[in-house]
């Protein structure tokens, strides 16, 4: 048996994996966010850890036999988020979250501070990294940062409390700017520009390789054996393509969760920085990705449902399998700001051409479409460097509704397919980790791309009529820019 933990944002799942690979149990717990002040993230790191263990304790009482024959544990989560530890590995404040946008004047200071950067690290300064947010604090709670031992990624510090090792895995530790991203070590070059060392870092592994053992504490307290596993694991968007088997170059996948995810996987580090494109490690060595982030794309949907006070599938069912023309209305979902293409924490969402004949429909469908031209943002982004994208795995809740898959194929103008166990794809990854590293099983049998469910093909008339429809999208950004961000 394997367990993968995925420590989510707004929830931890746990799933346990039998020796086939088959899902035999889930459980999840919920997290709560807290934003102090406008643009801030923040969660505190002991619930992340109180909530996987909640999550295996229904594991355990559930499927006890089943839960005492784990050899193996994958850990996934929550990407970037800076967990500040002193030297007793407290944390010393709450962790400041990927989806904060406090550190935009810090990035700008950063690359100021290390003009290598975009080389060394492949990636531009972005907020939702975790170097900026370092010079945040150095500048606004130095007392804290005088006293930073030690900074982990969410997982990192979960494995942390579930083991005692601090180590972290390749795909992770690239979205903190402070890794050599081609030559998968540290970079003493970009600690020292945010005025640390290699001794605040966690130790490297790939996903697939052996981390820590799980403490005799907690083996017997779910009733597991002396010699429990656990792997590298991988941040949440490279656990999902484990997930989804996407192990080869070429292979992408959308993830449509709280936050947009195109994700393509590469032979070489092949950093994009000028429109905003994330080059990352993959969780297998020798793997690397290129990653479009958008900051609301599921959220934007529930966000709509929230103020209509309506719940999301009702406001779907209007609309029916699919949608004949693009709606009056457009949508810019830059509800929590934006990343790719555009890098801006302050960006603001809006909705443009409403008139009094616009009804409820019109909105939904203008949100969905926002959301897949905000994609083909991405999809333009990545296009640039790389070989084109022609057919791609759709994730995540947004999976779910038929309409936004169609409208995805007809404005992306590729195949999309909707497939199995898509939501709970990062900690399936995450036990694939666990099962590679306690096995030595090789990546490509372990790896299996899942059944897919339906296939949706771009249409010729909508196609067109979404071409227009996005080409009159992207003027609004640069139009509204003085306004909304
Ligand atoms: C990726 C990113 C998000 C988080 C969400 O760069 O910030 O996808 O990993 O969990």
């Amino acid at each position: 048996m394997f367990l993968g933990l995925d420590v989510g944002t707004s929830g931890v799942k746990a799933v346990l994996e039998d020796e086939a690979g088959a899902l035999i149990a889930s459980a999840g717990r919920p997290l709560a966010l807290s934003h102090p002040q406008p643009l801030w993230s923040e969660q505190n790191p002991d619930h992340w850890v109180e909530a996987v263990i909640g999550a295996v304790d229904d594991l355990a009482r559930e499927r006890p036999r089943e839960t005492a024959a784990v050899r193996g544990i994958g850990l996934s989560g929550q990407m970037h988020g800076a967990t500040l530890l002193n030297r007793d590995g407290r944390p010393l404040r709450p962790a400041i979250l990927w989806n904060d946008g406090r550190s935009q004047a810090e990035c700008a200071e950063l690359e100021r501070r290390c003009p290598e950067l975009h080389a060394i690290a492949g990636n531009l300064a972005m907020p939702g990294f975790t170097a900026p947010k370092l010079v945040w604090v150095a500048k606004h709670e130095p007392r804290i940062f005088a006293e930073v031992a030690k900074v982990l990624l969410p997982k990192a510090y979960v494995r942390y409390r579930l083991s005692g090792e601090m180590v972290e895995d390749m795909s992770d530790a690239a979205g903190t700017l402070w890794l050599d991203v081609g030559a998968r070590r540290w970079s003493e070059k970009l600690l020292a520009a945010t005025g640390l060392g290699l001794d605040h870092m966690p130790r490297l592994v790939e996903g697939n390789e052996r981390s820590a053992v799980l403490s005799p504490e907690l083996a017997r307290r779910w009733g597991m054996g002396a010699d429990v596993v656990i792997a590298g694991g991988a941040g949440d968007n490279a656990a999902s393509a484990i997930g989804l088997g996407a192990i080869t170059p070429g292979d992408a996948f959308l993830s449509l969760g709280t936050s947009g995810v195109l994700f393509r996987v590469t032979d070489r580090f092949a950093p994009a920085p000028q429109a905003a494109v994330h080059a990352f490690c993959h969780a297998l060595g020798g793997l690397w990705h290129q990653m479009g982030v958008m900051l609301s794309a599921a959220a934007s949907l529930a966000w709509l449902a929230r103020i209509l006070e309506t719940p999301e599938a009702a406001l779907l069912a209007p609309l029916g399998s699919s949608v004949d023309r693009p709606s009056p209305v457009q949508f810019l979902p830059y509800l929590d700001g934006e990343r790719t293409p555009h890098n801006d924490a302050h960006a603001a969402g809006a909705l443009v051409g409403l008139r009094s004949a616009a009804g409820r429909a019109d909105l939904v469908q203008a949100v969905l479409e926002g959301v897949a031209f905000a994609s083909r943002d991405m999809f333009a982004a990545l296009a640039r460097s790389a070989q084109p994208i022609t057919e791609l795995d759709l994730v995540g809740g947004g999976s779910r509704s038929l309409s936004w898959a169609q409208i995805m194929a007809d404005v992306l103008g590729v195949t999309v397919h909707r497939v199995e166990e898509g939501e709970v794809g990062a900690a399936i990854g995450a036990s694939r980790l666990a099962r590679l590293a306690a096995t030595g099983a090789a990546p490509a049998d372990v790896c299996r791309k899942p059944q897919r469910l339906q296939s949706f093909e771009p249409r010729g008339p909508q196609r067109a009529a979404y071409d227009d429809a996005y080409a009159q999208w992207r003027k609004l950004y640069p139009a509204l820019k003085e306004c909304i961000s």
